[in-house]
């Protein structure tokens, strides 16, 4: 008897808590590197991550890691990446999906990787169809919210069939977006009427930039209808900084000043908010 309660038990734990949607996005923190470690406490919601990198945190074994290659250097033809996921696959690392371009489509100032998209699918070609025919599922370039970024991808995938001379093979389409929610779902609307029949990942969201109440709202609104929608395979809010270093507004992150959780932040976690302001610390 003790023993079933006891494997009940730990079922009901492991079983109950991890949301298979939801993933953490971080860069990972030198100024506050105590901060990492919020994000893989025990009863969190949190079932995998991305670094916007191919190096996986050995602290974070308990949290599936999907690679990313972010950029393409000067050769597109490189498959430096290719090499470091096939590595990783062959010491046995779990790795079932992959992340290829962050916002190929905006100029790095803005954060993104600016690549053509011609160039972008060579890359894409030489280093994530060898990842697609190991069994790696891979996504399409994750294209920033807005208006230039479902045109980019337009183009990436016909010049990736041009260079082919047969369809561009993807499993997924990330985006983003950082306005309010109905803006989110119009946009997950034309992102999947552009790409049908293919599942989409929300790989970087939030409403930036607006009072504590609107983003608490938007949060709520957003999560149940991510967790809801089955087009929706899994997602990862961007908010895991502190507030002053935050470009989307101090309302919208997981942590105040002095690196204690907002109420999101705990949310997103799946724990109950204490009313910490994001301002605050
Ligand atoms: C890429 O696609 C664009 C738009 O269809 C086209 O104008 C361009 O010539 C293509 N580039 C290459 C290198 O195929
Ligand atoms: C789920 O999302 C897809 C893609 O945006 C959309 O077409 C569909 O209507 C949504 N389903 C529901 C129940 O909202
Ligand atoms: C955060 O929310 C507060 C309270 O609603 C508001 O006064 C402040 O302007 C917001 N800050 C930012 C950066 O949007």
């Amino acid at each position: 008897m003790k023993l079933l309660y006891l494997a009940l038990l730990v079922h009901g734990s492991s079983v109950c808590l991890g949301n298979p949607k939801r993933g953490l996005v971080y860069v990972p923190n030198s100024a506050w590197p105590q901060d990492d470690e919020l994000w893989i406490q025990s009863g969190s919601a949190l079932t995998w991550y991305y670094t916007y990198n191919a190096h996986p945190n050995p602290r974070y074994s308990g949290l599936e890691f999907v690679p990313m290659m972010w950029g393409v250097g000067s050769n597109p033809e490189s498959t430096s990446f290719l090499d470091s996921i096939t590595k990783l696959l062959d010491a046995g690392t779990k790795i079932t999906h992959a992340l290829s371009f962050n916002e190929p489509d905006m100029r790095s100032e803005w954060g993104g990787s600016n690549v053509a998209p011609a160039k972008a699918a060579r890359a894409y070609i030489a280093n994530f169809l060898p990842l697609r025919d190991r069994g790696v599922k891979v996504g399409l370039p994750a294209v920033s919210g807005a208006g230039t970024g479902i045109n980019w991808l337009r183009e990436f995938a016909g010049n990736c069939t041009q260079l082919l001379k047969t369809d561009c093979k993807y499993d997924f389409l990330p985006v983003h977006w950082y306005d309010n929610f109905g803006g989110l779902k119009a946009h997950i609307n034309e992102a999947a009427r552009e790409f049908p029949n293919t599942k989409i990942w929300v790989t970087e969201y939030a409403y930036a930039h607006r009072s504590l109440k609107d983003t608490k709202d938007f949060y709520h609104q957003s999560e149940k209808y991510l967790d809801g929608n089955q087009t929706i395979e899994r997602y990862s809010y961007f908010g895991a900084f502190r507030s002053q270093v935050s470009n989307v507004g101090a309302n919208a992150t997981f942590l105040n000043k002095a690196g204690q959780l907002t109420d999101i932040g705990l949310w997103y976690l799946g724990l109950p908010g204490t009313g910490v302001d994001p301002n605050s610390g």
